[in-house]
């Protein structure tokens, strides 16, 4: 009888069977027993070949495979008799691939050459961990935006019109019609869904020329972008909390493995979870600041740095609300109370790894929007069609968007967001 294949995941299942395994070699041991460490992407096995159960031609064959060789295997599942774990006692063993001087070996690598190898790369334990857990945070997005009454809006990429300001906008000829930039964000496309839909959401990739290197900013990234009809700002301080613990006890539950992989303590992931958000304005935020050692001025932007002092002072995640208008996108309502502020939010996470979420209340009036745009210097002819919104039904509006890699390095407690996207692209990195 042929022994079925199955998964490295399933093995406890099998326990006392004979199963076939495909997979990868991440490391060969050879004396008289061989000890084979076995990948199939689906999980990690210890595989044992002894002269007395294998056949000869196997047992000859698994003293010569080589790092990341691909094999065929069928043996018996045994329970590790300490750990429980399940462990192949191998009968035959078939090479399917061979592998010659795979690149990286166990030793310590530059950062440089693991990125220029990171189609290799990829199959290391840490980053199948991160990126394994970076698949079950988007899956939760979509998930707790399907339940949630949102429908999907994709957004184009090629777009005629900048969203977050005109100095990071990657342009391409667009035939006749002139330039089109690749999105910065889907927002503007989903405010007018929401008189056809409510609330929309759209999830894709985002784009900016960003001309600095830093550890939290890439030029693509993913983005969650929700959109609300009938909403105001604390709406989004309380949606964004919704999806930011849906996330985290999405991941607790689901990826134990891979947490421990990358040693992550779940412990503040908890407290993230089981905690009320904090709030400030920006302006209590800069007073924090200051008494933190921080040199902001009032009305400054935060820099990676205040976001870092003022999160390494706190275990939970805090909302900044009601920020200065003047650093703002043009399209964010002002304050009421305060014509110098907007009526946007950022949630910063906790660890020193800020701003995971920005957002806020949309401007309603179509005259602020014209002066605004005419203020930026922005070309009206290319936001006809957004300013339509506010002319036929218009209604308080609010939204959000998530980035998904600043959302995985904290929850992975990575420290660079490059690791948290399969094939990342940021300043003088475009291969492979
Ligand atoms: O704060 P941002 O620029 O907001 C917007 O684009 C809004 N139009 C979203 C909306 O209201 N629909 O970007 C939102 C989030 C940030 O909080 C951050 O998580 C992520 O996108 N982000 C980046 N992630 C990685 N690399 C970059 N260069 C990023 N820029 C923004
Ligand atoms: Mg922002």
């Amino acid at each position: 009888m042929e022994a079925p294949i199955v998964e490295i995941r399933n093995l406890k299942q099998h326990i006392g069977q004979t199963v076939t395994l495909r997979g990868w070699v991440r490391n060969a041991r050879t004396s008289k027993t061989r000890f084979i460490d076995l990948r199939d992407g689906s999980g990690f096995v210890q595989c044992v070949v002894g002269a007395a159960e294998a056949d000869p031609e196997s047992y000859e064959r698994a003293g010569k495979l080589t790092q990341e060789c691909a094999i065929s295997l069928t043996g018996r599942v045994q329970a590790h008799p300490k750990t429980g774990a399940p462990e192949i006692l191998v009968l035959t063993l078939t090479l399917i691939g061979d592998s010659v001087d795979f690149p990286i070996t166990p030793k310590e690598h530059g950062t440089a050459f693991l990125m220029e190898n990171r189609h290799l790369w990829l199959r290391s334990k840490r980053q199948w961990a991160i990126l394994r857990i970076r698949h079950t945070i988007a899956k939760a997005i979509r998930d707790f935006f399907d339940g949630d009454g949102f429908t999907l809006l994709d957004a184009p990429i090629l777009t005629p019109s900048a969203c977050e300001g005109t100095s990071n906008l990657f342009g391409t000829q667009y035939f006749d019609e002139g330039m089109a930039f690749l999105s910065q964000s889907g927002q503007l496309y989903q405010e007018p869904g929401l008189a056809a839909f409510g609330k929309t959401y759209c999830f894709g990739p985002t784009f900016r020329a960003e001309k600095s290197k830093t550890r939290r900013h890439l030029t693509e990234f993913w983005m969650v972008e929700p959109e609300m009809a009938f909403a105001h700002l604390d709406d989004v301080m309380v949606l964004g909390e919704r999806l930011t613990k849906y996330i985290l006890a999405r991941v607790l539950e689901g990826r134990q493995e891979e947490l421990d992989i990358l040693e992550r303590d779940r412990q503040p992931l908890e407290t993230a979870l089981n905690t009320t958000f904090d709030r400030m304005t920006y302006s209590e935020a800069v007073d924090k600041l200051k008494t933190l050692g921080s040199d902001i001025v009032w009305g400054e932007d935060f820099g990676n740095d205040d976001e870092t002092i003022l999160m390494n002072a706190t275990d939970r995640p805090l909302w900044v609300h009601r920020f200065p208008k003047a650093f703002k996108a043009f399209y964010m309502e002002p304050d009421p109370q305060d014509a110098r502020l907007a009526l946007g939010a950022d949630l910063l996470a906790p660890e020193g790894y800020g701003e995971v979420i920005g957002g806020g209340e949309r401007a309603s009036s179509l005259q602020y929007l014209l002066d605004q745009i005419a203020h930026e210097g922005l070309n009206r002819a290319d936001y006809e069609w957004y300013l339509d919104v506010r002319k036929y039904g218009s209604t308080p509006h609010a939204g959000f968007g998530l980035g998904l890699e600043r959302a995985v390095a904290w929850i992975c407690k990575l420290p660079h967001v490059r690791e948290t996207s399969p094939y990342p692209r940021m300043l003088g990195t475009l291969r492979p």
